[in-house]
Formats: C-alpha cells, structure tokens, sequence
C-alpha cells in the first residue's frame, strides 16, 4: 500500500500551484475586486457565486458552499481522490510524490507488472489477428455482432486452445515467469507453468488510468466455465474495478452518467450501437468500492442487470449498497429489463434509440425502491401491510446519511403508509454533543478560535506573547487550535490552503473545512480580529489558572 505524504510536500505543492490559474484552466474567470468570479461548476446557477482568492489560495462558494484548496478543487471537479489530486498537481510541476518511511519499507515497484501485462494484450490483440485458430473466434465474434472496430476499440484478443504463447513468448527467463505467475497470466502445476487463458476471447480489464491490470476470458464453445477471469493479485482486485470505465472515459470527453451492467459482452454490444458510457461489474455484486467510484465519476447512474431472478436480486443488492452513499447530489437509476433478456439481446432487437427510451424512463431510486416495496407486501391496501411497509421502508432508510434526502424520502413513506415516522435514534444526538464543538449555528469558542486562525494564519506570530495556561484546557477542539499554532510557529508562511490540507485525514476534517469559510469571521474587521483573538486565548488562560488554583487551596 502506498504510505503517507509528507506534510511539508502538500505545503509545497500548495505553494508552488496557483489555484487562480488551475481552476481558470478549468472555468472562465472573472476579476471582482479582490477575488476572482465564475459560475459555480458544482451547483445550476445563473449569476457567478463562486469565487476564487489569490492569497488564501481558496475556492468557496456563497450558493453551494462548495470549499477548498487547489487539491479539494481537483477531488471536487475532477472527481479524484486525495492521493490522485496530488498527484495530479505533482505532474504538474513535474515533481515525483515521495512517500513518507519509504526509506525502511519501500513501496513495491509494480512498473515491470504493468509492462508485461501491457506485452500480453498486445499478444492477445496479435493472435486474434493473425494465429492460425483465431478463424474460429473471428467467427464468433462476427455471429455475436461484434464489429472490427469494436473489437480494437476494447482490444479484444485471442488465446489458443494448444500451445503456450504467454509464457514461452513473455517468461524467457526465471524472473519474467515468476512475474506472469503474479499478475495471473500463468498459473503452476506440479512445477509446470501453463498459459492461464486457452481458447478465449480476450477483454483486457484497465483502471481508471487506462493501465491493464487483468483480464476476462469467455470461452468459445460451451466448455465451463463460460468465462474465466484474472485471480485476484497485488494489481487486480475485480471488486475495485469496472470494465469499460477507461474506455467509457476516452469516448467521452466529460463524462456524466454510466450505465452499469452485467457482463463484458453487454458493454461491448452496447458500445457497437453508440452507447459508449456502459460498464460491467466483474461478475460478483456490486461493491461499495465500485459504487463509490461511479458516484466520485459522474452524476448519473442506471443499473441494467439481466432480466431474470438473479439480475433482479443484483439490482436490488446495490440499491441496499448505495445508500449509506446518497446524499440526493445523484440521481440512481434502476431499469428492469424484461425477462430473459439482457442489454446484448435488447439492444439487438431495439435497437439504440428503443434502449436510451428505456434508459431514460428507468425508475429513479426512491420509486423503484417504493415500488419494489409495495410489490413485496402486496400493495398497500390493509394496515398489516402498510405497518409491513413502514418497518421494512424505515430499515432502508436508515441507512441513508441524514440530510435533506433522507428527509424528503422519510416524508414519502409517510404519505404512503399514513404511518408517523419513526422517533430520532437517542445515540446521534448523544454523539453529536459529545464529539463535536458545538453545531455550526452556535460555534465553540474554540471553533471560533480555529476559524480565526484559518482566515488570519498572521496571528500565530504573536501567540507565543499569550500565557500558555489556556493549553491544558480539556474541551474538544484545543488540541486543533494547538497543532495550528504550533505548525504556524514553524511555518509562518502557510496560507489557509496549506493550513486546512493538513487536516484532511482528521476525523473533523469535513467540519474544519466550513470553519474555514465560516461566516462569522468575515464580518470583524483587520484590527479587531487580532484584539478579539488574544482576549479570548487571554481568558481562557485565566479561566485555566483559577480553576487550579481553587484545587489546589481545597486538595482533597
Ligand atoms: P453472463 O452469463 O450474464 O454473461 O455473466 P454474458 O456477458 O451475458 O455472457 P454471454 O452473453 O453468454 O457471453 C455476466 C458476467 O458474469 C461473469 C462475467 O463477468 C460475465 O460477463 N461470469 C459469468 C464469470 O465471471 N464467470 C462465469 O462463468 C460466468
Ligand atoms: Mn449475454
């Protein structure tokens, strides 16, 4: 696993990249006094709310709220995680991501699996060309409807049934054949290697990169198993992965929904007839790894699974998957395609123009999820059923995060059933006093503090003048407000962007990043804020002080 990012790299990476300039790359922006203007890219508006600070390095949006730095900017917009935002940024500026400790536990170099892996399609690709047996697949292919261009488009190939290309081809030497063993090409019998994939299509499997990491192979005749794919290894994990997301992203500049289905060939058959955004789960049930990197991709989701009792269970599966995910900012579709057939054989007989109807008409996922319910308990008609309803409805809908659309969805099933919804869970309440600084409405002092600091890193410089007794108080948020003041000592020169990356692992992460943007600071003007900043630490000294002092005239 890839280990930590030094601090002082981010800071770096911060430093060096002007937000100003990256997110002007990405939105057309306008000089407004101070700030830079442009329409929000994260919510529908019609006058520029969102803007853009040069000296905090910091986007934030007076509609949506929508915050960050140069890296949130990247994970926000370009939907990428932490590490590729850095990454992102690194490539940039032409630097490479050091990883932190890699000195005692260096991070495997997988370059020479990925190489090999890449020579394999390219066989692959080769023999479906030119093998002597490829006839025979060429021929399938052709019956299945798949087009030559298709074909090369998703790099299909081909493995014979006799012989063992890969390996005499790829493994001249011990360390090769010891390589295709790990990537799963090869696989060892009683000290022989043997040649994985025999007499099958090839799809080669990449990652969001477009890098290979594994393959699937369907087999040509009704030989079991019908498809076989790569083990699982230190780069193919299928449960993270989805086919045809690469190819799915170069057909489409920006990309904003995907269709997910079943199986290698319906992305395939889809792709033939135009639908170039389909892509398949490897043959297990949707993941919550798979489902996060749909949402983090586009906006837009329809599930189309087979027509039968399984593709019906699979749809259902991740539904019940996706809702701890939901926050209503993507709409989830679910089409139920009639029995027995699959998206291959639908848009075969439909067509493009009859699946995109279908596509576009699928249920959204609170009337399918309603729908699927009222099925199950037989309609709504008796108060058995509808208690039925309410109970199982209410399991569900637990499991969203609370907010608005869980809210809205909560309502629905009320207006369904008649029945009242059920009474706030007792430990959400408890939790939220205890771990937080006091809501957002009414902000902690020391949340005030920290959101101070986030818009006046400058105050840090003359902290140290402030008797230090405010440092043993207990309440949450002080050791934040610490680490700041501590980290600005070092770093006089971080900007709020710097301040705030450093946080991005802390459970408290999401609340620091509305600290700070939080309203309430901007209000105070220049001097005010270094005199309010400095009577508030000054009391809460005192406040430190005789509260010892008390303990110590009445020891127990
Ligand atoms: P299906 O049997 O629905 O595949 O399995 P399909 O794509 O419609 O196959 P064709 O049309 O008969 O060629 C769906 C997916 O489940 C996985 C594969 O990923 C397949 O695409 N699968 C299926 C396996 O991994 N192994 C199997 O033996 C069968
Ligand atoms: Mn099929």
């Amino acid at each position: 696993m890839a280990g930590r990012i030094p601090p002082e790299f981010i800071d770096n990476l911060l430093a060096r990249t002007d937000i100003v300039e990256l997110i002007g790359s990405r939105l057309a922006l306008r000089k407004a006094g101070q700030n830079y203007q442009a329409l929000c890219p994260f919510h529908d508006e019609k006058t520029a709310s969102f803007s853009v600070n040069a000296d905090k390095q910091f986007y934030y949006c007076f509609g949506c709220s929508a915050t960050g730095s140069a890296i949130g900017f990247l994970m926000q917009y370009n939907h990428l995680s932490f590490r590729e935002a850095v990454e992102e940024l690194a490539a940039r500026l032409g630097v490479d991501v050091p990883v932190e400790g890699s000195a005692s536990t260096p991070a495997p170099d997988y370059t020479p699996l990925f190489h090999l892996l890449e020579q394999a399609t390219a066989l692959y690709c080769h023999q479906l060309r030119q093998h002597p047996d490829a006839p025979a697949a060429v021929t399938y292919l052709k019956q299945r409807g798949v087009s030559g261009a298709i074909a090369a488009r998703y790099q299909l190939g081909f493995a014979p049934l006799r012989g063992n290309p890969i390996l005499t081809q790829l493994g001249e030497d011990a360390l090769r054949r010891e390589r295709l063993l790990t990537v799963g090409l090869v696989s060892e019998k009683e000290g022989q290697h043997y040649d994985r994939f025999r007499h099958r299509i090839i799809f080669p499997i990449r990652d969001r990169r477009g890098r290979v990491l594994g393959f699937g192979g369907r087999v040509l005749d009704d030989t079991k198993p019908k498809y076989l794919n790569s083990p699982e290894t230190p780069l193919f994990h299928k449960g993270r992965e989805l086919y045809g997301l690469w190819e799915a992203q170069q057909a489409t500049r920006q990309l904003t929904s995907l269709v997910v289905v079943e199986g290698y060939l319906d992305v395939i058959a889809l792709a033939q007839f135009g639908i170039t955004n389909a892509v398949a789960t490897l043959g297990t049930a949707t993941t919550v790894e798979q489902l996060q990197l749909l949402l983090r991709t586009v906006s837009d989701v329809t599930f189309c699974f087979d027509g039968d009792r399984a593709g019906r269970a699979a749809a259902w599966k991740a539904l019940d998957t996706a809702l701890p995910l939901l926050t209503g900012q993507h709409t989830l579709r679910f089409l139920v395609l009639p029995e027995s057939d699959d998206p291959d054989s639908l848009i075969r007989r439909e067509g493009a123009d009859g699946f995109s109807a279908r596509l576009t008409q699928a249920p959204v996922l609170s009337d399918f999820l309603f729908a699927h319910l009222a099925a199950q308990v037989g309609e709504l008609r008796s108060t058995e059923s509808r208690a039925r309803f309410a109970n199982v409805a209410d399991r569900l809908l637990q499991k969203i995060p609370a907010g608005v659309y869980r809210d809205l969805l909560q309502q629905r099933r009320v207006e369904l059933t008649g029945a009242l919804p059920p009474a706030p869970r007792p430990v959400v309440k408890a939790a939220a006093k205890k771990g937080s600084w006091g809501d957002f409405q009414r902000p902690s002092r020391i949340a005030q503090l920290v959101a101070l600091l986030f818009d006046h890193p400058e105050l840090a410089a003359t902290a140290n003048t402030i008797d230090p007794a405010w440092r043993r108080l207990t309440e949450p948020g002080v050791a934040v407000l610490k680490q700041m003041l501590d980290v600005l000592a070092t770093h006089p020169e971080m900007t709020k962007a710097m301040l705030l990356e450093r946080w991005r692992e802390h459970p408290h992460f999401a609340y620091l990043q509305q600290l700070s943007v939080a309203p309430f600071v901007q209000n105070l003007a220049d001097g005010d804020v270094a005199a309010e900043f400095h009577d508030a630490l000054n009391r809460m000294s005192a406040e430190v002080k005789k509260a010892e002092h008390v303990q110590e005239m009445n020891p127990r």
